[in-house]
């Protein structure tokens, strides 16, 4: 089966696709490559934005995974402007020219901060998505617009990702778990936003295992899935994190708690993921910080900005004044 992945250069794409190719799949990456190529040599590259697509460029898929996009609260906060064009725009385009060149499915790469602020609630696919921030409102607008085209033809699967973290080899270390785990190796120190604020967690492997099941799932399934390994309060993900270091490295990590009013906080269920897609995580805080530590030496250049998406955009986005859009697809070149 050959398969495109938009944004497939990306933290999620790199380990994802290395498992894709294992499994016999043909993968070709369209990309802007703002964050560098960490793929595996045998992949085929489309050096493109999204936009500049047409339906005869995925001619010969059967599938298409989106991955692109602004893929932050920060980021989206930045430049809103950016945030509506390649987060709701984006798949919406790239799902119309999908189905029109007779691809068979579209897997959107959603998330749970849709799901905004509520308190003690285990929120599942049903629960209205209601957010007042710029990227949870497109990532619902592009999930929106994916959803409409699903017919008995073209499927369309939308996973609502909880905060994924572990070890790729495009590393990023601006998502809850790698933040820890960085600062409490670097400064022997964990800082903890708000303890009682609820994450659910997604381990990288887990997150890539969710794509394998979206994808091998019978033609006729098409939906919404939240995606998670567990769900956490912040409070705990810092404990989790500094017990396993502390047993692993040896020294002492102090945690910092704070009181900071958080916009988002939600638990989800993913039944629906096990029953429909037999999506099963195995993987927990304690092994996302095993994984971390195994590769740790590859990422130690701590504050590399390129591990920072707000740092290594704002840094393209520096280099580009008068069309933000099309001059960062220029920059990265
Ligand atoms: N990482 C998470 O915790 C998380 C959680 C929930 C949902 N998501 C979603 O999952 C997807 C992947 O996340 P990630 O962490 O791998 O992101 P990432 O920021 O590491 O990678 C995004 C990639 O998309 C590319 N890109 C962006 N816009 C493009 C365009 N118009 N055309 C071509 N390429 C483009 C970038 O160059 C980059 O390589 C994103 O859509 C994100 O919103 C991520």
């Amino acid at each position: 089966m050959k398969i495109l992945v938009a944004g497939g250069a990306g933290y999620l794409g790199c380990v994802l696709i290395p498992k894709l190719l294992d499994r016999g799949y043909e993968i070709d990456v369209v990309d802007l490559f703002w964050f560098g190529n960490h793929l595996p040599r045998q992949v085929r590259i489309v050096h493109k934005d999204i936009f500049d697509l047409s339906t005869d460029d995925l001619k010969g898929y059967e599938q298409i995974i989106f991955l692109a996009g602004l893929s932050n609260d920060p980021m989206a906060e930045f430049s809103p402007r950016d945030n509506f064009i390649f987060n709701a725009a984006a798949p919406a385009y790239l799902g119309y020219i999908a189905k029109k060149s007779r691809v068979r499915r579209f897997v959107y790469a959603c998330s749970c901060s849709v799901y905004g602020y509520k308190e003690n609630e285990l929120l599942d696919e049903g629960h209205p998505a209601v957010c007042a921030y710029p990227y949870g409102i497109a990532k619902v607008q592009g999930e929106q617009a994916a959803m409409q085209l699903q017919d008995g033809n073209f499927s369309v699967i939308s996973l609502r990702k909880g905060t994924v973290s572990g070890y790729s080899p495009r590393m990023r270390l601006d998502l809850i778990v790698n933040t820890m785990f960085k600062t409490a190796m670097r400064d022997h120190t964990i800082t903890v936003n708000n303890p009682s604020i609820w994450r659910p967690i997604l381990a990288i492997e887990d997150a890539a295992s969710a794509y394998i099941r979206a994808i091998e799932a019978h033609q006729n399934i098409s939906g919404i899935f939240n995606i998670a390994s567990g769900n956490y309060t912040v409070g705990e993900v810092g404990d989790l994190v500094r017990d396993a270091i502390q047993q692993h490295a040896g020294f002492r990590v102090n945690l910092e708690i704070k009181q900071i009013q958080d916009f988002r906080n939600y638990k989800v269920n993913i039944q629906k993921a096990e029953n429909v897609l037999s999506f099963h995580p195995q993987h927990d805080v304690k092994s996302i910080v095993a994984n971390l530590i195994e590769h740790s030496t590859r990422f130690d250049d701590w504050d590399n900005p390129v591990y920072y998406n707000l740092q290594a955009f704002k840094n393209l986005a520096g280099l580009c004044k008068e069309e933000p859009r099309q001059q960062m697809a220029m920059a990265s070149d």
